[in-house]
């Protein structure tokens, strides 16, 4: 795992956006996983500023709310679709992203596994951090999902994520969500972290242990793991 501190949010978006530009330059048919929540919006900011061409480029998207129609503003893909794939070139049949509102979530789930499964798994995945050491949705369990799945939020997850939602109410139960074949089948995972409210997260990440109690502590068995993460996070 190799790890690189920065000193701000600013930074941190700046070189996130790099590692996703020479990606895409140096493989213009990537497959890139894409990960939501307000961590790397700055730095898919940058990647539209840099005026990339994305004709080429497949995306998977880690998980979405469900159920949640892609109308609300808060769906995962109305994020997408705001925060960069409405503001580049990528082709709309080239956009993975779960449902929130199918109405079969098993056979959707099952369906998204086997897409990634068939592509061969991402060339680059994003991933962003919850404050209890979740990625994706894939929430501390004693066992942890393999395949794409329906998961149920933890209570913690809720409350974090009802910042952006009208009351705690609103955030939806259970989502559909890549399970950790979809994460670890990437050939390189960029893990972005930033703020105070993940220093718990950090500290299991950056430990000698691995713990199905914090997901985020088994990226350290991935061959090949960036972590750009914000000084105010140790
Ligand atoms: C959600 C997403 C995760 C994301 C996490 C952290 O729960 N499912 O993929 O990493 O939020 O979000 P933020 O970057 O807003 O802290």
């Amino acid at each position: 795992m190799k790890k690189i501190v920065c000193k701000d949010y600013e930074e941190m978006s700046a070189m996130a956006a790099d590692v996703i530009a020479f990606q895409i330059k140096s493989k213009p048919d990537s497959v890139i996983g894409f990960a939501t929540g307000s961590t790397p919006v700055g730095a898919y900011k940058r990647l539209v500023e840099m005026d990339l061409d994305f004709s080429r480029i497949t995306s998977f998207n880690l998980d979405e709310y469900y159920p949640l129609e892609r109308d609300n503003p808060q769906s995962y893909y109305r994020f997408m679709h705001d925060n960069l794939f409405g503001l580049v070139n990528i082709p709309d049949g080239n956009i993975n992203i779960p449902d929130g509102e199918c109405e079969n979530p098993i056979a959707e789930c099952e369906d998204y596994d086997k897409k990634l499964i068939k592509i061969g798994g991402t060339d680059l995945q994003i991933l962003g951090i919850g404050n209890n050491g979740h990625i994706a949705f894939i929430e501390p369990n004693d066992d942890l999902p393999l395949a794409t799945g329906v998961f149920e939020l933890d209570d913690d997850t809720i409350a974090a994520n009802s910042r952006f939602f009208e009351n705690a109410g609103d955030v939806p139960k259970k989502a559909l969500s890549m399970g950790l074949r979809g994460i670890f089948n990437s050939r390189h995972i960029l893990l972005l972290i930033s703020g105070k409210a993940k220093a718990n997260a950090v500290k299991r990440l950056l430990d000698e242990t691995v713990s199905t109690q914090a997901p985020a502590s088994l990226l350290k068995l991935h061959p090949k793991v960036t972590v750009i993460m914000t000084e105010d996070t140790q």
